[in-house]
């Protein structure tokens, strides 16, 4: 059964009002000194800030939704998820060696899905105080203004700028570059944003045409994606087919003119054998 419309309504409310005060935690210690750790490899930066975000979440649904699930990325949530479940899906800093880095352009990433449907998703830009959200079936906004649906414009891959990282531009594992490089010169622009929330955000707004992606965990597309679709654009993995809930995968999310031509003319016949998720 789908979350009926006052009960979301009042998660809805919870989670703009703690999203807003992590965003302010976060804001305040900006200019703290950090204690940075590695996860996978010396590139994959975690800090204590990161911890300390989802911990608040954490604290919170245990306080306010007991029988609520958390998947978060730094392990303070559950392991094991039944499809029935209602499960919070946070990325506590999203972009964190841009946090590290320069101290802006990361987000966190909040999303509630309930019996697998996403029914709230919101997108905190934290040092530009821009909050995007999107409640199923209700439309997607930026800061309380409703944005417009995708739909609205055409447009053409010759007009369109669209967001990859310059890594798939060079010899990688995940795709032939020759394609990307190929879409490069096909596009008006490229941009790389080192958040994929807020690239997801950028496309759900209009200001990309596409964000392309090779590998995103469960936290990253988990919000982006319910904000996307309210606007009518299109979010697969690269072959085109649809990411499940819980899954890593590839990403493409679109303005509905453009998902077919990107995933036929480059990513499926790009994809490396064996990376077709
Ligand atoms: C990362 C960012 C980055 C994306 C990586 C993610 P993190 O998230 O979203 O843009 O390319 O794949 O892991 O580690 O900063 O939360
Ligand atoms: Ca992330
Ligand atoms: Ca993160």
């Amino acid at each position: 059964m789908l979350m009926d419309t006052i009960e979301r309504e009042i998660l809805s409310n919870h989670l703009k009002s703690w999203i807003l005060q992590a965003g302010k935690l976060i804001r305040d210690k900006i200019n703290d000194p950090r204690i940075i750790s590695f996860k996978s490899n010396p590139n994959d930066l975690v800090t204590e800030m990161d911890k300390e975000v989802e911990r608040y979440f954490a604290k919170k649904i245990n306080e306010f939704y007991p029988d609520h699930l958390l998947l978060g990325e730094e392990g303070y949530g559950h392991e094991e998820f039944n499809k029935k479940d209602t499960i919070w899906i946070i990325d506590p800093i999203d972009g964190t060696m841009n946090f590290v880095h320069q101290k802006q352009n990361f987000a966190i990433s909040l999303a509630v899905y309930h019996q697998g449907v996403g029914e709230i998703g919101y997108i905190y830009d934290v040092m530009n105080n821009t909050l995007y959200g999107a409640l199923r079936g209700n439309g997607a906004f930026k800061n309380d203004v409703k944005l417009l649906p995708l739909t609205n414009e055409s447009i053409t891959l010759n007009q369109s700028v669209i967001a990859f990282s310059h890594r798939l531009l060079m010899k990688n594992r995940f795709i032939n570059e020759k394609y990307m490089q190929q879409l490069t010169e096909d596009v008006r622009g490229i941009r790389s944003y080192g958040s994929a929330a807020i690239g997801l955000a950028r496309v759900a707004e209009g200001a990309l045409d596409a964000y392309i992606t090779m590998r995103l965990e469960p936290w990253d597309i988990a919000a982006g994606r319910i904000i996307v679709e309210e606007v009518g654009g299109i979010i697969t993995n690269a072959s085109g087919k649809e990411i499940g809930l819980l899954e890593r995968s590839s990403v493409i999310a679109t303005h509905p003119d453009l998902h077919s031509i990107l995933v036929k003319k480059y990513l499926q016949k790009g994809l490396k054998r064996n990376r077709r998720k």
